[in-house]
């Protein structure tokens, strides 16, 4: 039998209801791969490698699903276990055994070239996130690519997107002014020497009024675009100014989902100070349970999209080949409802401004 270790750990807080500084936050389930399952999984990677030109290979991607068909059982069946849970916002998967001098430099970009033969945690990020949904990318984001890069950009230090270094990245809901943004995203960890943390909080923690919970479920707010998609090649730009009225919360008494940017989410009406101070509280509570996550090489965190919101401290970037380095997938668990947005099986990249 696999040697998974389920960490119980008690919703952040809430059984004390401190308020204090957050401590070190940690998914709320982990699933640690054994020395024989690290390696099984290296297999599939070389298999994978050799079989398609590149984790973006079409190909691949129309079997990836079969490839995980042959992920070690224990680790299937949790995976369906979370997919399942009734409120579970994060989970990670430890143990994959990752030699950094077997690895390439961090690129000082994203890659431009998708790497060959595909990186092992790539291939696992893919495959781990297919027992979820089906990967899709973006148009407007890393030349289309399914699988992302982050690293910090010389460019981008002080900017609020994901190649930002010496700023804090603002808690968020991963595109939370795009109707089908993903269900899931899924990291994984390359390396990060730096021990930089991933911040994290989770719907579930939350501590809120019912009014503000009322409020906070009504149209009232605009979710405003982030910058880290670039409208270039849309006829539509007036699309990224007037974003439509949008709820942060969804669900009975709002605890299905959570949509929210600490930068980008505005209240609709300026006068509206009711929905001012259900989003100031909503803020501050979030701000009061985010906690610190040190992802580890071979780490893969997934984020359920809808029942958490992340972030990442500041950092002093290297811009030397050993930065922090992770790769990225979304994951949507309805790929047919993505066709307004120009996604089929077959193109898997999302139009980021839908035609009206
Ligand atoms: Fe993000």
């Amino acid at each position: 039998m696999h040697n998974h270790r389920s960490t119980t750990v008690p919703p952040t807080r809430a059984a004390t209801g401190g308020t204090g500084p957050a401590g070190p936050c940690r998914p709320h389930d982990v699933y640690v791969l054994s020395e024989d399952e690290s390696r099984l999984l290296d297999g599939i990677a070389v298999e994978v490698s050799t079989a398609y030109d590149t984790v973006e290979d079409p190909r691949f991607i129309a079997d990836a699903r079969l490839f995980a068909q042959r992920l070690p059982l224990g680790l299937r069946r949790w995976i369906e276990q979370v997919r399942l849970s009734a409120d579970l916002g994060s989970f990670r998967i430890r143990g994959h055994r990752l030699r950094d001098a077997d690895l390439p430099p961090t690129p000082p970009d994203f890659e431009r070239e998708p790497a060959r033969p595909a990186l092992a945690p790539e291939v696992c990020l893919v495959l781990f996130g297919v027992l979820l949904g089906d990967v899709f990318g973006w148009e407007t984001q890393q030349a289309g690519r399914l699988v992302h890069d982050i690293v910090p950009s010389e460019q981008e230090q002080k900017s609020q997107t994901s190649a930002s270094s010496a700023v804090e990245l603002g808690w968020h809901t991963e595109d939370a002014f795009h109707p089908y943004r993903a269900d899931y995203l899924g990291l994984a960890c390359v390396r990060n020497p730096d021990r930089v943390p991933t911040t994290l909080a989770e719907l579930r923690s939350l501590e809120l009024s019912e009014r503000t919970r009322s409020v906070l479920s009504q149209p009232r707010f605009h979710q405003r675009p982030d910058t880290s998609h670039s409208p270039t090649g849309s006829d539509d730009v007036g699309a990224w100014s007037d974003p439509p009225l949008a709820r942060v919360l969804s669900g009975m008494a709002g605890s299905r989902s959570l949509c929210v940017d600490a930068d980008f989410t505005v209240v609709a009406d300026d006068e509206d100070m009711e929905a001012e101070a259900a989003l100031e509280e909503l803020k501050r509570e979030i701000e009061s349970r985010l906690g610190d996550l040190v992802l580890e090489p071979g780490d893969y965190l997934f984020l359920d999209n809808q029942r958490c919101v992340h972030g990442r401290r500041p950092f002093r970037a290297r811009f030397d080949g050993t930065d922090r380095w992770l790769k990225r997938v979304s994951v949507t668990r309805d790929l047919r409802r993505m066709a307004e947005a120009g996604v089929t099986a077959t193109k898997r990249t999302a139009r980021a401004v839908l035609a009206s």
